[in-house]
């Protein structure tokens, strides 16, 4: 565990020291990694850092909202509505790798806008011990690994929490006085929601995916999972009134971890299964069943692509 106060102090210093007069930009997720490294970085620097957050379609139900709000107090905060911008890159993409580079590919385009015209030599990453683990061993690209500095040209990237785990991050975030919103959020994928959706990404894949994430997170807090969501998996047949519907299936995933890189699925209390199920059919008329995943990782992933 981390000496939080102290941890603070020092990490403000090294920003301060790295990146002197500069300019910088960070990629705000709305994660608690690079929220805590961008409260980090903009008491290190104040508004010489640009907190840019870019709404690609696949963030959680509410996401950008609670970005404006949480973050009011950085003035410099840009907020980029991209999402027709990032649906039209993936019409077509169906391969779970592809998908990422199309996606990092994008924001890599929206960040690198931002980041010329603020003329910022500095980058600075929410990147986490686990994060720089899984990227070595090549497990799966991580879009927040890597990538951004090969386009833009930086001086330098400056990652302030690179040596902590996850629980770590959030003891710092609560340090920090981050809201619960943030600190205690569960961690969400780079891509979002696109990798809770098995093939091609559509906006109404999308849509059925934000919703039941949100019904999952609501319905299991009490469970305090690592994380839970839902993912569309794919179509199959059901009945809505008298009519069979060809409709989406949302499979459900709640798991136990501490880094992400090992998981555990949860036991559920049928009844609450049951209410999640009744919720997701019942909010939307196109999914047709709910199943519930009972795979550990390994062998499985703690997402579906
Ligand atoms: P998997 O699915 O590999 O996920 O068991 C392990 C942890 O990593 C998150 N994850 C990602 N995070 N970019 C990210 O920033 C990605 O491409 C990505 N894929 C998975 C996942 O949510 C879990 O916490």
């Amino acid at each position: 565990m981390v000496e939080t106060d102290e941890f603070i102090e020092d990490a403000v210093a090294e920003i301060r020291e790295e990146i002197g007069d500069a300019n910088a930009v960070i990629a705000l997720s709305g994660g608690v990694d690079s929220s805590v490294a961008a409260t980090l970085a903009y008491e290190a620097i104040g508004d010489r850092l640009t907190p840019v957050y870019v709404d690609t379609g696949l963030m959680r139900k509410g996401e950008t909202a609670e970005i404006r709000q949480t973050f009011s107090f950085m003035e410099s905060l840009r907020v980029i509505e991209a999402q027709d911008r990032f649906f039209d890159r993936l019409s077509g993409v169906v391969d779970p790798e592809e998908k990422r580079h199309v996606i990092g590919e994008g924001f890599i385009d929206e960040f690198e806008a931002v980041a010329r015209e603020v003329d910022a030599d500095y980058l600075v990453q929410g990147t986490i011990y686990p994060d720089r683990i899984e990227s070595e061993g090549n497990i799966k690209s991580h879009h927040n690994v890597g990538g951004l500095p090969e386009v833009v040209d930086f001086e330098g990237i400056v990652e302030p929490v690179r040596d902590l785990y996850k629980d770590e991050v959030r003891e710092v975030a609560r340090a920090l006085d981050l809201e619960e919103v943030i600190s205690e959020r569960m961690p969400f994928p780079g891509p979002g929601l696109a990798v809770r959706v098995v093939g091609e990404v559509t906006p109404e894949k999308a849509d059925v995916a934000r919703e039941a994430c949100h019904v999952v997170e609501e319905e299991l807090e009490e469970y305090d999972p690592w994380q839970a969501f839902g993912a569309v998996i794919g179509k199959a047949t059901g009945v809505k009134g008298d009519n069979r519907v060809h409709g989406w299936v949302v499979a459900v995933r709640s798991v136990e971890s501490r880094d992400g890189m090992t998981a555990r699925a949860q036991e559920i209390d049928w009844s609450t299964l049951q209410r999640i199920q009744s919720r997701i059919t019942g909010e939307n008329e196109n999914v047709a069943r709910v199943v519930y995943d009972v795979t550990h990782k390994p062998p499985a992933t703690i997402e579906y692509e």
